[in-house]
């Protein structure tokens, strides 16, 4: 049920200007859709890549807030390092723009203000919190406390970043102000909010239809059906904050669009800054508003509810009014996390390397490569050091480089360096030459169905098979019983020094350029067009250049001294989680804390994270719920003295009663230990 597309629009994510890029965005969203894209481009195919940097929402003015400065100025600095950042590591965007130019804010203005007048907006007074002391609503991130669905002590007021779910604020167990540490209070304010659930029925139609015609993912249909099955609810698409797109209706000039509302349109506002640039400022509409263009969405799978949902509900709500027509995603490859050395990537913990940090190091290419054949496209992955040394050293080096090497040097000593002539074929010629001509389209159709880490391995299958070919070949023999026999295998070792140049493009493109001009060819090997990969049409006679390295290899020394740079609090690293504002003694005695013991435990069921106590403080019995079950077993608190806060008012957690809070220490890495007591004081001591 293919459709015949006449051109392809990929969009990779918009990279918040807030923080430095690090290698699990690289697998995430970006590599994929730059090896897609180069892979095109050799197809010969009208491609348009766009990207560029998400410039609002809450992140970056909690950022300026913490650094005394403006959101302006926060995206001044990262938005030119993810850009900086972005060219070192190979990434060929045909535009990279950002979010806090005014040809996005009207843009965003645009759609808001069309589905205002059509109707589509409604507006609801609703509850939020608001903190007094700041005399703001607390959107977004600037409010934190407990999810009530799995516990998590840090989720944020628009979604937990530990379950996935996307939360209303108000339904955060002791939520906290971030700004100040205050509790806030509850309010009422007015939003305007989009209908998402009117258009549930329609937006499963469109993803079963474009999954079956383009084969989507299965970790993104999973998270599609959740969902769904979950029921679409309207959501608020203004906030009440100064930093973002002004929204375009008369008294409502104070607040602001949603950040995702108009970031996902960032991608039409750049492709309109790359018309604009081109001097055709209409043009972007060919990628956007023509029914045969193809666009393909690449994201990390945090960001699937926004690609597959809320974008194409705004897209369909758009084109419902009946003016222009944008296309929906073809598809959207999302794919899932990477961690580092066996850890997550985490910014506020200063773990995971940044791109230019990396790339201080070592090259692009073989960072490309070592990621392309770890991407989580199916689940999460790892990325160790060691593997990233292993497959520069014993694959690009050992199989891609050497064959390279052997061929050229045999050549340059043997033939002059100059294509030698092809003779009568042996079957072992044969051989390699079919499956010389079968390799574009074997790899192709893996990169076709966005299965790019299957596409790097057979592309240096066929590099293996080369050097397979060239041992059992031997030429340093037949170059005195054979010379006839000796000639054609190097010619033929010399066209598929070619055809990997054109196949390897996509993942190494330095590497695959230098191959390149090592034959002494023109231009790019993209060039040539990626058919052109399996035909042997490299001319004999033909005067190469000499051989020079191609992939230099990592020693431990190296790999030791980029370890060490890790260890080294990284600029962005927070060293501890910062001190909250002061407080008077008579705040502090407000907290009745008290030694109790632990009478009984077990785990909640269904719960990977609580663990009930009962509890005795002097003569009262309680039942307390805590999120520690992942540090401690049930049987090993029972006897302990422990710290509660005995005065807390009860709260529910999965619908357990919880008659106070229980002490404990946690770390930046989310260890955790419970404040115990060794002394024989009673229960019910008062801690001070
Ligand atoms: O998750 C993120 O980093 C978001 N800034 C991605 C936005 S993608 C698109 F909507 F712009
Ligand atoms: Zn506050």
């Amino acid at each position: 049920m293919s459709k015949e597309f006449k051109r392809i629009l990929i969009t990779a994510a918009l990279p918040y200007a807030n923080g430095l890029l690090h290698l699990g965005h690289l697998a995430g969203a970006y590599l994929p859709a730059d090896i897609y894209v180069r892979y095109q481009r050799a197809r010969k195919r009208d491609v348009l890549f766009i990207c560029g940097s998400d410039e609002h929402g809450v992140a970056i003015t909690v950022t300026a807030e913490k650094e005394k400065t403006t959101p302006q100025a926060v995206v001044d600095r990262y938005h030119p390092l993810h850009k900086a950042a972005f060219q070192k590591f190979g990434m060929s965007f045909d535009h990279y723009s950002r979010t806090s130019l005014p040809i996005h804010h009207a843009t965003a203005q645009e759609f808001f203000k069309q589905f205002h007048e059509q109707g589509i907006l409604k507006e609801k007074e609703e509850q939020q919190l608001y903190c007094e002391k700041d005399k703001m609503f607390l959107a977004d991130r600037y409010v934190e406390g407990t999810c009530p669905n799995c516990s998590y002590s840090q989720a944020r007021g628009d979604q937990c970043e530990n379950c996935g779910t996307w939360l209303n604020q108000t339904e955060l167990i002791n939520p906290v102000c971030k700004i100040c540490g205050s509790t806030p209070v509850v309010r009422n304010t007015t939003h305007w909010y989009f209908p998402l659930g009117a258009y549930q029925e329609r937006l499963e139609a469109y993803v079963r239809e474009r999954s079956e015609r383009d084969g989507w993912k299965e970790n993104v249909l999973r998270y599609c059906e959740s969902w769904f099955k979950e029921g679409l609810q309207d959501r608020a698409v203004t906030r009440d904050l100064s930093w973002g797109v002004p929204v375009p209706v008369e008294g409502y000039e104070s607040k602001v669009i949603y950040v995702w509302f108009d970031a996902v349109l960032g991608y039409i506002s750049s492709t309109k800054e790359w018309s604009e640039l081109c001097g055709e400022p209409e043009r972007w509409r060919t990628y956007w508003q023509r029914d045969d263009t193809k666009y393909v969405a690449f994201i990390g799978k945090d960001n699937v509810v926004f690609h597959c949902i809320v974008f194409p509900a705004m897209l369909m709500a758009w084109n419902d009014g009946g003016k222009e027509q944008y296309v929906l995603p073809e598809n959207v490859p999302a794919n899932e996390f990477l961690n580092f050395e066996g850890q997550k990537f985490s910014k506020s913990r200063g773990w995971g390397i940044d791109v230019q940090e990396f790339l201080k190091f070592f090259p692009a290419d073989p960072l490309r490569y070592a990621l392309a054949l770890n991407l989580p496209e199916s689940r999460d992955s790892d990325f160790y050091l060691k593997d990233f040394q292993a497959r520069t050293n014993n694959e690009l080096a050992d199989i891609l480089g050497n064959f390279v090497n052997r061929t050229l040097a045999f050549v340059q000593k043997q033939f002059g360096n100059v294509v030698p002539t092809c003779g009568a074929l042996s079957e072992r010629d044969k051989e390699m030459l079919a499956s010389l001509a079968k390799a574009p389209e074997s790899i192709g159709s893996y990169y076709e169905r966005y299965r790019f880490r299957e596409g790097v391995i057979e592309t240096m299958n066929l590099a293996r098979s080369a050097n397979k070919y060239f041992n059992d070949s031997e030429p340093w023999k037949t170059a005195k019983s054979n010379p006839e026999q000796c000639a054609t295998t190097l010619h033929v070792c010399l066209q598929i020094v070619r055809a990997l140049a054109i196949l390897f493009e996509p993942v190494v493109p330095d590497i695959a350029q230098r191959m390149w001009q090592t034959l002494n060819l023109e231009g790019s090997p993209r060039d040539a067009g990626w058919e052109s990969a399996g035909k042997a049409v490299l001319t004999t006679g033909r005067v190469l250049q000499p051989p020079q390295i191609l992939v230099t290899k990592i020693d431990d020394a190296q790999l030791e001294q980029m370890a060490q740079s890790l260890q080294e609090p990284s600029p962005s690293a927070v060293p501890m989680v910062p001190l909250k504002p002061s407080i008077t003694l008579d705040d502090f005695k407000k907290i009745d804390l008290r030694l109790a013991k632990v009478l009984g435990a077990e785990r909640v069921p269904k719960s990977e994270k609580l663990i009930k106590l009962q509890i005795e403080i002097g003569s009262e019995k309680r039942q307390i719920v805590a999120g520690i079950a992942q540090h401690y077993e049930p049987g090993d608190l029972v006897g302990k003295t422990i710290v509660v806060v005995a005065n807390l008012q009860p709260a529910k957690l999965m619908g357990h009663e919880s008659q106070g809070m229980l002490l404990a220490a946690s770390n930046q890495d989310g260890k955790l230990s419970l404040l115990t007591v060794s002394s024989d004081l009673e229960s019910g001591s008062v801690v001070k």
